[in-house]
């Protein structure tokens, strides 16, 4: 692959796994299983091509308004890939935490998460973020309450400590599938330069080639966060 210049912080907004299955005739539950096959390729590949921080979105704090049946569904997705299967995220060979509101999760499932994040905790090369229950504005409100109990005006250093991505540097490249353009309440304070990438492709069906095509697209960019390229302040 011909890409130069990766991100070093990669998130992932894993949409189209329902559409993916009632396409083929099958239960929701299908496309969600397929989709976390993909997530372990297509994170195992971004690891293996350099990048150092990935960040998955799992579930949404508006997803738990789904029928109980899928939550259920995707509880017991949960239940077998931090704990009985633990091995594939193991396999990674990345930190993983957890962000998000776990007291709404059944207690065995945010248990084990727990216990997965503490069983990772001293691997330093790579980070795996995986956001559950989250909503980015419930995480700035969340922090604006903790700097309102604090009594302090925060800076943008400050603020970024109090986010539940505290430590953690901005994405540099956000890639949706499912045809969809928008970010859904994803890290919406950490994307303010996020670059965006849109794929029309259903999250199980996101290939590796997919992500490679995406990362050529990001190194292509000219990131000027506000400023001038260096060639036109001359
Ligand atoms: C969006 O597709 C996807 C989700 C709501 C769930 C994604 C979750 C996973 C891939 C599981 C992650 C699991 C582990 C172990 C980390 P959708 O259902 O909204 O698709 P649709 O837009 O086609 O309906």
């Amino acid at each position: 692959m011909r890409t130069v210049k990766l991100p070093v912080h990669l998130a992932f907004i894993m949409d189209g796994n329902g559409r993916w299955a009632t396409r083929r005739l099958r239960p929701r539950a299908f496309g969600h299983k397929a989709g976390v096959q993909n997530m372990f390729r297509i994170c195992g590949h971004a690891f293996h091509l350099g990048v150092r921080i990935v960040t998955v979105f799992a579930l949404s704090a508006e997803n738990l308004s789904r029928p109980q049946e899928e939550l259920d569904e995707l509880f017991e997705l949960f239940r077998t890939f931090f704990d009985k299967k633990k091995e594939k995220l193991l396999e990674l060979g990345a930190k993983v935490h957890v962000i998000g509101d776990l007291a709404a999760l059944p207690a065995d499932v945010a248990a084990c998460m727990r216990a997965l994040e503490e069983e990772t905790s001293h691997i330093t090369e790579r980070l795996l973020n995986i956001c559950v229950n989250y909503g980015a504005r419930q995480d700035v409100l969340q922090a604006v309450n903790r700097a309102v109990a604090l009594g302090r005006f925060m800076d943008d250093t400050s603020f970024h400590g109090l986010l539940l991505t505290a430590g953690v540097p901005d994405p540099d490249l956000i890639i949706r599938t499912g045809n969809e353009m928008r970010l859904s309440n994803f890290l919406l304070y950490q994307a303010a330069y996020a670059e965006l990438y849109f794929s029309s492709r259903m999250w199980p069906e996101f290939s590796r080639r997919d992500l490679e095509k995406a990362l050529v697209d990001y190194s292509s960019r000219s990131r000027r966060f506000g400023g001038l390229r260096a060639k036109e302040q001359e």
